[in-house]
């Protein structure tokens, strides 16, 4: 700056004035972020050495925001708030903190009992699972009741419109806008007052103080950031469509995790009816709530009772197959396990295990072998959770081998047994949380015998059901 200063001055510029200058011209700061987890790195890697992800981690520009001291109206930049005000916790107002309902019973569960006005809520999932579908009924049910705003950037609003009108939804009351630029979408909001807004999508937002482009780390996830603040200062509802994709291309919605309330998962494959929608975070409920929804001819569908749908089984019996009872957050779930044991032409025989954890099928298979004298080691083993659930949960272990010795013997169980335990290394059958609740469930849907961990028998017989306690995998064995 020396060697100028004296042109500069010529052409009227102060020093200090130079000096604030240059202050503001000071470098963005780079990072490296990983696209799956969120980790952050001073330099590129290959690989992520949190979540062990190849190929995830992208370039993210911190973008220099100006200080907007939280006023969204005027983008003025008053620097420090003088205003804010300390509080005790007792002194916090909870009155306008009521939930609304989203309109299904099922989205009220995973959310935690409804939404909560001033919250941010993520909803992920892999493209064609049904966001736009959930979130345009959930809207359009809302909208008689309240101002709800659907910002569209990724459909034109004719297509969301003739959707809207093949779904037979009431199209009068909901506001549509078609905009991905966050600065005008606030300003939108601001004027139209609404106390709920769908996003749709988070990628193909973008902020222009931001340099990247649409779709990057950078863009995704200051842009979320914004619209946190903004619902967070204005009491509006925001929910975030998110993308999920297998390639690194477009920011996953790991990167915004932190910054948001709620995140939720649509899942369910293309060709299944089915879609479950589970809570990753919540900061108003329990994660882990399954909400569970068919994709009909006419939008989504509540499934009042997924036990049904998951067991709808043929009449016969068949060798390897096995019901068990899921604790998914608060309520029993009754799902059908498959196993299939068939002799093997490869020297390294197959170990394939859908909807449930691979590790752990390895794990009981060598249990099987140590104490169940059962050695499958020339086996091919194929393991199905029926209906697209993924289970992970450790009670599904003792199903899950006896389901495979079913198979292996080919020997069918009674169509009325359901089982479930934990099974630990030395072949003890460990006890599995709400235990009471797992058998009223299978009572309830006319099981007729359990297979459960001794610890889990009940305190009152259960009527019309015949419950057996196994302390070792050998007594299960035995039973079956
Ligand atoms: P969509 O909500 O567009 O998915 P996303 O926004 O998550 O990408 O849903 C698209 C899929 O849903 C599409 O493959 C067709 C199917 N679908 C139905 O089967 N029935 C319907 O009534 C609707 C609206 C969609
Ligand atoms: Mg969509």
């Amino acid at each position: 700056m020396p060697v100028y200063l004296g042109y500069f001055k010529s052409l009227g510029y102060t020093k200090t004035k130079l000096l604030s200058i240059r202050k503001s011209m000071a470098k963005s700061k780079t990072a490296y972020v990983c696209t799956d987890c969120g980790s952050e790195y001073s330099r590129w890697l290959g690989q992520c050495t949190d979540c062990k992800a190849w190929n995830t981690i992208s370039e993210f520009r911190q973008a220099k925001l100006p200080d907007r001291g939280g006023n969204f109206a005027g983008f003025a930049g008053s620097a420090l708030n003088d205003e804010a005000k300390v509080q005790t916790l007792d002194a916090i107002d909870l009155a306008d903190l009521p939930r609304f309902s989203a309109g299904f019973a099922e989205f009220d569960r995973v959310l935690g009992g409804g939404i909560v006005p001033g919250s941010a809520i993520l909803i992920g999932g892999e493209p064609g699972a049904g966001k736009s579908t959930l979130l345009l009924q959930t809207m359009c049910s809302l909208a008689a009741n309240m101002t709800a705003l659907y910002i569209t950037g990724e459909e034109s609003l004719q297509q969301v419109a003739m959707r809207a009108k093949r779904l037979a939804l009431p199209t009068d009351k909901l506001k549509m806008l078609s905009e991905t630029s966050v600065e005008n979408i606030c300003h939108i909001a601001i004027k139209e007052q609404p106390k709920i807004i769908v996003i749709d999508s988070i990628q193909v937002m973008h902020m222009s103080d931001v340099q990247s482009a649409p779709g990057s780390v950078s863009q995704v996830r200051e842009s979320a950031a914004y619209l946190t603040r903004f619902a967070k200062q204005h009491h509006v509802a925001i929910l975030l469509v998110g993308h999920v994709t297998k390639d690194g291309s477009l920011a996953g919605p790991k990167v915004l995790e932190h910054c948001i309330d709620c995140s939720i998962m649509l899942e369910g494959s293309t060709d299944s009816r089915y879609r479950t929608l589970r809570g990753n975070k919540n900061r108003f409920g329990a994660v882990n709530e399954l909400g569970v929804f068919a994709m009909t001819g006419t939008g989504l569908k509540e499934v009042k009772n997924p036990s049904a749908i998951f067991l709808s089984r043929s009449e016969e019996q068949t060798p390897g197959s096995v019901v068990m009872v899921l604790w998914e957050g608060t309520r029993p779930l009754l799902v059908e396990i498959q196993a299939l044991v068939d002799h093997s032409a490869l020297g390294n025989p197959r170990r394939v295990a859908v909807g449930a954890d691979q590790n752990r099928l390895s794990m009981l298979l060598a249990v099987l072998h140590r104490h169940g004298g059962l050695q499958l080691n020339d086996q091919d083993v194929f393991v199905n959770v029926v209906g697209g659930v993924k289970v992970s949960e450790t009670s599904i272990d003792l199903a899950l081998i006896l389901a495979l010795v079913s198979s292996f013997k080919d020997n069918a169980l009674s169509q009325d047994l359901v089982i479930f335990g934990e099974v630990g290394l030395s072949g003890e059958i460990r006890p599995v949380p709400s235990g009471q609740e797992r058998l009223n469930e299978a009572a309830k849907h006319g099981f007729k015998r359990a297979i459960v961990p001794f610890n889990n028998m009940p305190k009152q017989a259960i009527s019309g059901m015949e419950v057996i306690g196994v302390k070792k995998l050998s007594d299960a064995l035995e039973v079956i």
